[in-house]
C-alpha cells in the first residue's frame, strides 16, 4: 500500500517535529541505503524506503512513556524489555504508525519492529531496514565502508557481524543481554555454515 505525496510531506513534516534533528537526518540516511539495498536484493524500493524513514518514530520519547505503551498493549516480548526500555522503540513505533500517520502497510510496521533485536523469522524488508539501520552514511562507526560493502554482498552475513558486535558492546560496558540477541546469533552462525 502506498501513501500519497501529499501524506508523505505532512509525514516528513512530523517527523521533524517529533525526532531530533540528528535523528531525522539518521532516518533520511537509513531510507536512502533501505532503497539501495531493496533495489539490490529486489525488494520494493518504495516500501524500504518508507521503511526506513519511520523506523525510529518512537525513539525520542521518554522511557517511561515506552514501558507504559508496551505494558498496556502487550508489546513486550521478554521481561527483560522492562530494564532496556530502549529497545521498545521498535515494537512501540509499530504500535503508533498506523494510529497517528497513514503508515499501515503490514510489512512495514512488522520491520519497524523488527529493527532493533531482529527475529528468528525475517522477511527480506526486515533484514534490509536491520542492516540499513547500521550502515546508513551518518552513522560514525570505525569500519562503516567495509560493513556496507558486506551488506550489498551477503545480507545475512552483515547481520551476524552487527549482532556480534552488539553483543561485544553489552559485555564491555556491563549491559544486560537481551536472550534474542543470543539466539539469533547462533540461528545466523548455523544458517551461514558452509
Ligand atoms: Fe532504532
Ligand atoms: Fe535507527
Amino acid at each position: 500500500m502506498n501513501i500519497t505525496k501529499k501524506e508523505m510531506q505532512a509525514l516528513n513534516q512530523h517527523l521533524q517535529q517529533i525526532l531530533t534533528p540528528k535523528r531525522y537526518q539518521h532516518s533520511l540516511g537509513v531510507a536512502q541505503t533501505a532503497k539501495e539495498l531493496a533495489i539490490h536484493y529486489g525488494c520494493d524500493e518504495n516500501q524500504a524506503y518508507l521503511a526506513g524513514l519511520v523506523h525510529d518514530y518512537a525513539k525520542n520519547m521518554k522511557k517511561s512513556e515506552l514501558i507504559a505503551i508496551a505494558e498496556r498493549e502487550n508489546l513486550m516480548t521478554d521481561p527483560i524489555e522492562k530494564e532496556l526500555p530502549e529497545v521498545l522503540h521498535a515494537v512501540v513505533g509499530a504500535w503508533l504508525l498506523p494510529r497517528e500517520t497513514p503508515v499501515r502497510d503490514p510489512d512495514i510496521l512488522q520491520a519497524v519492529a523488527r529493527h532493533t533485536l531482529g527475529d528468528l523469522h525475517m522477511s527480506l524488508l526486515d533484514k534490509i531496514l536491520f542492516v540499513a539501520d547500521i550502515i546508513e552514511p551518518n552513522r560514525q562507526t570505525p569500519h562503516l565502508e567495509e560493513e556496507r560493502n558486506m551488506a550489498f554482498q551477503n545480507l545475512d552475513q552483515a547481520i551476524l557481524r552487527s549482532l556480534e558486535s552488539t553483543i561485544r558492546y553489552c559485555l564491555e560496558i556491563g549491559r544486560l543481554l537481551h536472550p534474542r540477541s543470543i539466539l539469533l546469533r547462533n540461528d545466523y552462525i548455523r544458517k551461514l555454515k558452509p
